[in-house]
């Protein structure tokens, strides 16, 4: 896709690829902003989000508004060229709403409310909170919705972090409305939630609670349709803000997901189609994590950003230049990761990189949050950094508006899917969907196969490799597009659990793993979850752990077999061929040299194109316009890594090539010779 065409679905917030992060002004004496804008300048920053948490400084007191800072504070960054990413300030209520109106803070699951302040702290069904955030939503898009300096609307701040679930009674009055519209009837509810188990049959709708308490053995049913309500009931709000600004301007609305590998706070993939521009908050893990580890966890989020914004750039909205301040040891950047890490996300499709925040604040909870002008100012290191990487980011303008060559590999990942695994009475409850979700993405990208992590339930046409971990949740339809990959041609790799429970989180009898059954032509009597440290081997050398099963082959063969436990000689991973595709059963969590070895096998059979052949922790992908290609290289290894690429170095204006020198932790990005827009 070309700048142009990007243009015609929504017009890019930034002049080329976006560069900046959350600037609170509001915290600083006014001659600071001059200073600010000055280095933005110097740095290259073009798109700032702006008033983020400005609800209590604007609103000072009930329907009185003071907007004089932030009238300044546009009109400023407007005269220095730098775009504006207006937020709603609707994450943190005002002090004074919230002494009037105290019940707008959510209820936890135990009952007790949560003490007003923080942040998010309200519930969506609040119709108090509803009203005023609205009203002042109103009076914001009205002042600033035709401003020229305002390119985007940011609607709240991580919407669900702090108030994912609430449990108070207006949140059970909108559960019930909302079982209603799913279920239609009572008597559906009981047949989809199983009431007869225990005798919890409703005969009225207010009988039905949300699942409140920590017994841990709350209705599998009740559970899931409350997690999906919740999510529900969170995008509602996104989208009464998102009409109200909708009124009043027409910059494209977005609000920052914190998508990453595992079940997150809401379910993304539907509220992602409701963003012109599909953003995310990513912050690299921390802790002693094994080489690659913290790189291969942001190629996996930027991964499923992809695939919520199927053939449309998105846009990494914060990140951190060092450590957050979120987590008990806060790591900082090595020299290097600044660069290397946002041109990660560029690489996998981001038209931009953003930060929390600009200036490090002196005061306040995130005092000690990095920021991309630290509290050591211009003389620090990553300063330095972040000049280099907004002149990385000028050099790489040409690249906005290009997508990523569509991937042929394809990893299905469901939030609903995950919350059923790690909550209730399950066969083992210390499995992790993320565990399971980055061991196959990890084994792909160690291999330099681009994989679109995607929703169940999408086209999976262009895909001749379909991953499915562990899906435990999964409805018929979707099932069934699933099942129908190996019959034109495609391979479908499908691991323990899947497919095992219904939409409503029912099992499906018959043998496991339920919905995949007849496609893999192999199933399991018997799930044998293993104890912790508990290992059974396995017939090519490896290893199981955590999770085996008892497998009868109807149709499949078998590749690896059990070599010990009671489960010795049975099949641990078995293949059925369906004319040109095939469907692959793996019962077992493998480890990384196990999965390993599958994916080599699968990239052979498939012939999923590896985008170079290159050490793991070299990660290459390509970006494509209509007659243009990109080479991202990234070296996340300490090692120098020669690899067989060559154009032209956009970063450093060479020209490389046959082969392409990648320093330790370096990053290249080449321009390719032309050649055909597709192959
Ligand atoms: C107890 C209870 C049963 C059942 C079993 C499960 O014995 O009495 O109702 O819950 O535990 O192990
Ligand atoms: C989140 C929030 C930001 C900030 C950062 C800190 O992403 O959106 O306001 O708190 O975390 O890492």
């Amino acid at each position: 896709m070309t700048a142009a065409s990007r243009g015609a679905q929504t017009r890019w917030p930034a002049d080329g690829l976006a560069y900046g992060g959350d600037y609170n002004p509001e915290q600083w004496p006014r001659e600071v902003w001059d200073e600010d804008v000055r280095l933005m300048r110097v740095a290259g920053v073009n798109l700032v989000t702006l008033g983020v948490f400005a609800w209590g400084t604007v609103e000072v007191a009930d329907d009185v508004r003071d907007w004089s800072w932030l009238d300044d504070a546009i009109e400023l960054l407007h005269a220095h060229g730098i775009a504006v990413d207006l937020a709603t300030p609707t994450a943190a209520p005002p002090s004074w709403l919230l002494a009037a109106h105290p019940d707008i803070a959510p209820v936890l699951v135990d009952g007790y409310r949560e003490p007003a302040g923080g942040r998010n702290a309200w519930c969506p069904e609040s119709s108090v909170y509803r009203r005023y955030a609205l009203r002042h939503v109103d009076a914001l898009a009205r002042r600033y919705g035709d401003h020229p300096a305002v390119r985007l609307w940011h609607v709240g701040n991580e919407l669900g972090g702090g108030n994912a679930r609430c449990y108070c009674d207006g949140s059970a009055a909108g559960f019930r409305r909302w079982l209603r519209d799913r279920h239609g009837s009572l008597d559906a509810v009981n047949a989809a939630w199983g009431t007869a188990q225990w005798g919890h049959r409703y005969g009225t709708w207010d009988e039905i609670m949300p699942p409140r308490g920590r017994h841990g053995a709350p209705n599998p049913g009740l559970f899931l349709d409350y997690e999906r309500y919740s999510s529900d009931a969170l995008l509602a709000h996104y989208l009464a803000e998102k009409e109200v600004l909708e009124r009043h301007s027409s910059a494209p609305v977005t609000t920052n997901l914190m998508v990453g590998a595992g079940a997150q706070v809401v379910d993304y993939a539907s509220w992602a189609p409701h963003t012109a521009v599909v953003s995310n908050d990513h912050y690299t893990l921390v802790g002693d994590l094994p080489a690659g580890d913290r790189e291969h966890d942001l190629a996996f989020a930027a991964d499923r950003m992809r695939g919520m914004s199927p053939g449309r750039p998105w846009l990494l909205m914060e990140s951190s230049t060092g450590g957050p301040s979120w987590q008990r040891r806060n790591r900082a950047k090595d020299p290097g990761e600044i660069v290397r890490h946002s041109l990660g996300h560029v690489a996998r499709g981001s038209d931009g990189a953003m930060f929390f925040q600009w200036r490090a604040s002196r005061a306040g909870a995130e005092q000690f949050h990095s920021a991309m002008l630290p509290h050591s100012g211009t003389r620090s290191r990553v300063w330095q950094e972040v000049v280099e990487l907004g002149g990385h980011l000028r050099s790489l303008a040409e690249v906005a508006g290009t997508v990523v060559e569509p991937a042929r590999a394809a990893m299905v990942v469901d939030d609903p899917a995950g919350w059923a695994l790690q909550h209730g009475l399950m066969p083992h409850r210390e499995l992790s969907y993320g565990r399971e979700l980055r061991a196959w993405h990890r084994a792909l990208w160690d291999r330099q196969v681009v994989c679109d992590v995607v929703p169940p339930g999408v086209p999976l046409d262009g895909y001749d490799l379909v991953v499915v971990p562990t899906l435990l949740v999964v409805d018929d339809d979707a099932a069934a597009r699933l099942a129908s990959v190996p019959a034109r041609g495609g391979t479908l790799l499908v691991t323990y659990l899947s497919g095992v429970c219904d939409d409503d989180g029912q099992v499906r009898t018959g043998g496991f793993p339920g919905a995949f059954a007849d496609v893999l032509g192999a199933w399991s009597d018997e799930l044998y979850p293993l104890q912790a440290g508990q290992v059974v081997r396995l017939d090519d050398g490896g290893e199981a752990t955590e999770w085996t099963e008892r497998v009868h082959l109807d149709g499949a063969e078998a590749v690896v077999r059990y070599s010990s436990s009671s489960l010795a000689g049975g099949p641990a991973v078995t293949r059925r061929e369906i004319g040109d595709g095939a469907a692959w059963y793996v019962s077992a969590a493998l480890g990384a040299d196990g999965v390993g070895r599958v994916v080599d096998r699968l990239v052979a059979d498939t012939g999923v194109p590896r985008v170079l052949d290159a050490a793991p922790g070299l990660e290459a992908v390509r970006r494509r316009g209509d007659d243009r290609s990109y080479l991202f290289l990234l070296n996340h290894t300490g090692d120098e890594q020669k690899v067989a690429a060559a154009g032209h170095d956009l970063l450093t204006g060479a020209e490389v090539g046959p082969l392409t020198t990648v320093p330790a932790g370096g990053v290249r990005v080449l321009r390719e010779p032309r050649r055909p827009a597709s192959d």
